[in-house]
């Protein structure tokens, strides 16, 4: 494994890499949730190229960019074990030279100002342009993204669509701990209270899919009924949404895929999750 610091380095490197590469954009502080991903690069290319970069432009607050936890050393040794061809951890300076800083972004309009998008202004602006970026630099035939951030994912689909960008785009699923909580570098954030009441969001989702798939269709009832779920847990709900999966659009009652979509804030963290529903 070959750890590349800057954008130079990594283009040589990249030419060098016979056949198939896949890339694994993510900001470090790695779990099982990223490492699956990179099992499922594995199998489907030659080569795996994981990018680690804490990418300010999608940060909204200063102190939540500050707090990101960064753990490049326990990252490396773990991508190390899976096999992982090339590391990017690139600094600030090399991915937003100043004469980006205020000029060009990629932005998907209206899949980015609903849901974590309202709550998180320039949020996917900044996420489109970051893997845009990578795109461009590492030059991968497909990337893996996981499901555990669904807006994220339609976002990519739909930026890589709309400018024919030759990357096919991976889905892999959530992985959970052992009580539903979706894995996430923000669970470190909570404390041995607040990790005791953390599943009540991922809790309110099962609630809701059993539900629709019970027959119930009043949407807005069953969204109200899982936000009282979350705030009855503990957590305070940001946003609870039944979509269309596809595109998140507001569903017909006769939709046969859907997506529920949760946000709630618990302590200093914001866990956000989500449960596809096929009926
Ligand atoms: P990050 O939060 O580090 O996540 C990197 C990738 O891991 C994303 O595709 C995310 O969906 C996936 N992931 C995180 N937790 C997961 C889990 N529990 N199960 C499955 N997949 C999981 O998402 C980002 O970074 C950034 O926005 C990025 C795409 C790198 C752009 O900066």
């Amino acid at each position: 494994m070959r750890q590349i610091p800057d954008a130079a380095s990594l283009r040589e490197a990249r030419k060098a890499l016979p056949g198939r590469v896949a890339l694994v954009p993510t900001m470090g502080n790695l779990h099982q949730g990223h490492l699956t991903l990179v099992r499922r690069a594995r199998e489907v290319a030659d080569n795996v190229v994981v990018s680690i970069f804490v990418n300010p432009l999608q940060f909204d607050r200063q102190e939540d960019l500050d707090a990101y936890p960064r753990t490049l050393d326990k990252d490396a040794a773990l991508l190390e074990k899976e096999g992982v061809d090339l590391v990017f951890n690139p600094p600030v300076d090399d991915i937003y030279p100043e004469s980006m800083q205020t000029h060009t972004r990629v932005e998907v309009p209206g899949l980015s100002d609903i849901f974590c998008g309202a709550s998180r202004p320039g949020h996917f602006a900044g996420v489109a342009t970051i893997v845009c970026k990578l795109f461009n630099m590492v030059q991968p035939d497909c990337a893996v993204f996981g499901k555990k951030d669904f807006q994220q994912l339609l976002i990519v689909r739909h930026m890589v669509e709309d400018l024919a960008m030759p990357v096919e785009i991976i889905g892999v699923d959530t992985v959970r701990e052992a009580d539903g909580l979706a894995m996430s570098s923000r669970n470190n954030y909570l404390d041995e209270a607040q990790r005791a009441r953390a599943p009540a969001l991922y809790a309110a989702l099962q609630h809701t899919a059993a539900a629709l798939r019970a027959g119930r269709r009043d949407f807005t009832a069953l969204e109200a009924e899982a936000t009282d779920l979350i705030a009855a847990g503990g957590l305070e709900p940001d946003y609870l949404g039944i979509r269309r999966a596809a595109d998140l659009g507001m569903p017909d009652p006769d939709e046969r895929s859907l997506v529920i979509l949760g946000a709630a804030y618990l302590g200093l963290a914001r866990l956000i999750d989500n449960l596809e529903v096929e009926l």
